[in-house]
């Protein structure tokens, strides 16, 4: 095979692949180097990559069946050759990339791990890719969408071409606009407002999820989040769908909004697509400032988060250590309430510093209220007490 541009072998999970030799596209230190290269490949993603395989891996195995499985915005291939040589029970992978080059290489990386019976390269648009699966006998067992930006141009064709009680998986790196930097482009693309709260990244996750659920509703499917993460530079959602206008039906009762107040930092939930919500906040009387609609639903699966902390020893991932405390704290917060504090942004804005994490959740549950880590912020809390009680509690700790 004829590649004309420097490339190097790396190791990820139980494979090895060629990959763009990144050095070689940067010539100052700041450029990123993956969106250089003639292909794509970012090493950053590898603990995305190790938590696709690992939440696969543990899928499959709660279903027990072969599985068919399609990465239709693959760059080198590296996450669909994990996929077919780290999970049990894959009978067919379709790797696709609309760069000829990216397929090419896709391709080699096919040939080198010997698996070309078993998966097959194309090079063509995504979702012309994807409509071709929406057949009711063709369709997948999983599908892994992981673009650049966002993946709402991919959700219709994604979700049409996974089988009954299968797995999508959604990657969103347009975090400007998702995190309420770039409003208007949220909600052209999400159809949710996003806000600039504290806790936007898991706004984030509520606004893709949400997104994912009404595409969904139009083919009359219904979404289930099993698993959610965030970084600052991208989210990620695992849903199961369920086919049938009830399933669909009950999984839009899931819509809502997330009312915030930047006066007193008082948030609550409104449900429902077109119920009317609180206009002032509870606790001050301050105009209350609404993100969504949005999905409320869980965005973890307590089960299914135990099972992948189970599956993930002897695996031998790269990233183990991130995916233990990542998955340890999903399964506290799948039962606890909806949105965060940030201690660090409650501190600033009262011009205090700040108490230790564990002696604030500790007050607040001496107090009689849940109070919990979360995955989306180190020092976030998790807690169902008034934004007052947590303003009363962080001062009385630091003054
Ligand atoms: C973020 S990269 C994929 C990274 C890969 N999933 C991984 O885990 O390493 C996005 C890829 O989408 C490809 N792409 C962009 N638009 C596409 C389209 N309409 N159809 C198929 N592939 C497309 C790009 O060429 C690029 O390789
Ligand atoms: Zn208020």
């Amino acid at each position: 095979m004829n590649l004309d541009f420097p490339t190097e072998v790396v190791k990820e999970g139980k494979t090895s692949v060629v990959v763009p030799k990144l050095k070689a596209y940067v010539k100052e230190v700041w450029e990123y180097a993956p969106s250089k290269a003639p292909v794509f490949y970012n090493p950053a993603m590898e603990l995305n990559r190790d938590l696709a395989v690992l939440a696969l891996r543990t899928y499959q195995r709660k279903m027990g069946k072969e599985i068919s499985v399609c990465e239709p915005l693959a760059g080198c291939g590296i996450r669909s050759v994990r996929f077919a040589t780290e999970v049990e029970g894959v009978r067919k992978v379709v790797v696709n990339d609309i760069n000829p080059q990216a397929a090419e290489l896709a391709k080699l990386n096919v040939e080198r791990n010997k698996l070309t019976e078993q998966v097959s390269v194309a090079n063509e648009d995504a979702n012309l890719l994807l409509s071709r699966y929406a057949a009711r006998r063709k369709r997948l067992n999983f599908v892994d969408v992981d673009p650049f930006g966002s993946p709402v141009p991919y959700m219709d064709s994604a979700v049409r071409a996974l089988r009954n009680g299968w797995l999508l998986a959604l990657t969103a790196t347009d975090m400007a606009p998702l995190c309420g930097v770039h409003p208007k482009a949220c909600v052209r693309k999400y159809g949710g407002k996003p806000l600039r709260t504290s806790y936007c990244h898991e706004l984030a996750v509520r606004l893709l999820a949400g997104c994912l659920t009404m595409t969904a509703a139009k083919h009359e499917i219904g979404v289930e989040v099993i698993f959610s993460h965030s970084t600052d530079h991208y989210v990620r959602v695992y849903a199961v769908v369920h086919h049938g206008a009830k399933q669909a039906d009950k999984s839009v009762r899931k819509m809502g909004r997330i009312l915030h107040c930047f006066t007193c930092l008082h948030r609550e939930m409104s449900k429902g697509m077109f119920s009317p919500w609180r206009q002032d906040c509870a606790e001050c009387g301050s105009k209350l400032n609404a993100a969504g609609p949005l999905w409320l639903g869980k965005i973890f699966d307590e089960e299914f988060c135990a099972l992948m902390e189970k599956e993930v020893a002897g695996m031998n991932l790269g990233q183990e250590k991130k995916i233990h405390k990542l998955l340890s704290l999903a399964r506290i917060e799948a039962e606890a309430p909806v949105t965060y504090y940030a201690a660090d942004k409650v501190c600033d804005k009262l011009n205090l510093r700040i108490p230790p994490l564990i002696k604030t959740m500790d007050e607040l549950r001496a107090a009689g209220f849940q109070a919990t880590p979360t995955h989306f912020n180190s020092r976030g809390i998790r807690t169902d007490a008034p934004a007052k009680t947590v303003t009363e509690i962080i001062t009385k700790l630091v003054t």
